[in-house]
């Protein structure tokens, strides 16, 4: 087992990574001395293959749990379904000492976490995070939110979790979609921080589109390693942080102008990378031939790294990149890479040379 150490003071947190952690939840949560009621939160598709081995584990360990089930997919992080947790943690009775397991993906952590966040102004949680993504990312560092009709995460908190549980074991059944999907996270970490975990995963892709579990341990490690750091210098987003979002704006535009359905997040982002790379080479210098690694790479991981976007198309994700709240005075803000392992956050991009990332690429393959 490996572990990662979030350093935020009296709020730190150790991450596990593992074969087989499921079967230790138990255990793992006794050595946090909360009391001895909690309820797991899951979705459909996780509670039906992993609810009941979590059980096993917290009743063995002496705690009494109970079951909420929300429905699989973005939906459920929503303020009816942040409700429905709050009525059925009241209605059982959960109190101050209680806590939250969060067992499942991103969405699952996001309003799970959220819920811990508000009832009682406040109980503890434990991230037991099953999809890549939420592995690598949206388990570390404190953001919980749900959506509203008006956008995603616009309401939320920062909020850590007490520990998270990252089983290896989980991500067998993962669909292979989301699983490439969570691939994309997994690159930008070594294009914003680090040039030598980018080589390795130029390396080891044929391990890790296996998901071996020796491959997978390193990189899961890797990743949470860097956004740990990430965060411990910048919790609240105020500076920092915004490297994070490498490929996000317009990852986010295009995910927004889709309506969700079309791309998955990481799709998004891969295509939103490669176009920030292109970006990159016209603004910051970043050497055509790390262009061309971060494309293949994307590519070799399974990954759009291109869309094709009418004028309507085109005016309607210049609208949405504008609408991201990220954007402050209006001025949509960048992240850009100088080389492979270094970006710089806040770059202003005038809309021409975003139009002609989109369209062209400098590159130098054929
Ligand atoms: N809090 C953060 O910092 C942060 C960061 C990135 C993303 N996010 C959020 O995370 C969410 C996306 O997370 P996600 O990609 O994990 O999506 P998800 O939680 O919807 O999971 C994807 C799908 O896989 C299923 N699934 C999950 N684990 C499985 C397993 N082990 N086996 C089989 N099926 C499984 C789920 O039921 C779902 O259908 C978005 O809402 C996004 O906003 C949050
Ligand atoms: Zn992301």
């Amino acid at each position: 087992m490996r572990i990662v150490h979030v350093p935020l003071a009296a709020r730190s947190y150790a991450i596990k990574i593992g074969p087989g952690l499921l079967g230790r939840l138990g255990d793992e949560c006794a050595r946090l001395k909360l009391g001895n009621r909690c309820a797991v939160i899951t979705d459909t598709n996780v509670g039906k293959r992993f609810a009941k081995p979590a059980f096993e584990s917290l009743l063995k360990a002496g705690f009494t749990p109970s079951l909420i089930v929300v429905p699989a997919g973005e939906t459920a992080k929503s303020l009816k379904s942040l409700q429905a947790c709050c009525d059925q943690l009241a209605a059982e009775r959960l109190e101050r000492k209680s806590f939250i397991v969060a067992l499942g993906g991103g969405v699952v952590g996001d309003l799970a976490g959220f819920v811990a966040a508000t009832y009682l102004r406040g109980i503890a949680f434990v991230q037991v995070p099953t999809t890549l993504l939420a592995q690598v990312d949206s388990s570390v560092g404190g953001k919980v939110g749900v959506n509203l009709k008006a956008g995603k995460n616009l309401v939320g908190a920062f909020y850590q979790p007490r520990l998270v549980l990252c089983d290896l074991d989980t991500l067998k059944t993962l669909p292979m979609r989301e699983y490439h999907a969570g691939l994309a996270e997994v690159i930008k970490y070594g294009i914003i921080c680090n040039a030598v975990l980018f080589s390795r995963l130029e390396r080891d892709l044929p391990g890790l589109l296996k998901r071996d579990p020796k491959t997978l341990a390193a990189v899961i490690a890797r990743c949470c390693e860097i956004k740990a750091a990430v965060v411990g210098r910048d919790e609240t987003e105020s500076g920092q942080r915004a490297i994070l979002n490498f490929g996000h704006t317009i990852g986010h535009a295009l995910e927004a102008i889709s309506h969700y359905g079309k791309y998955l997040h990481g799709e998004a982002i891969s295509i939103g990378q490669v176009a920030a790379a292109n970006l990159s080479a016209r603004l910051l210098g970043l050497p055509i031939e790390d262009v061309d690694r971060i494309t293949t790479l994307f590519e070799r991981a399974g990954l759009p790294t291109e869309v094709k976007l009418n004028a309507t198309q085109r005016g309607k994700l210049f609208a949405a990149m504008k609408l991201d709240k990220k954007v402050s005075g209006g001025e949509i803000k960048f992240v850009l890479a100088r080389k492979i392992g270094q970006v710089k956050f806040g770059c202003q991009v005038p809309d021409k040379l975003i139009a002609q990332a989109l369209d062209s690429r400098p590159s130098i393959r054929h």
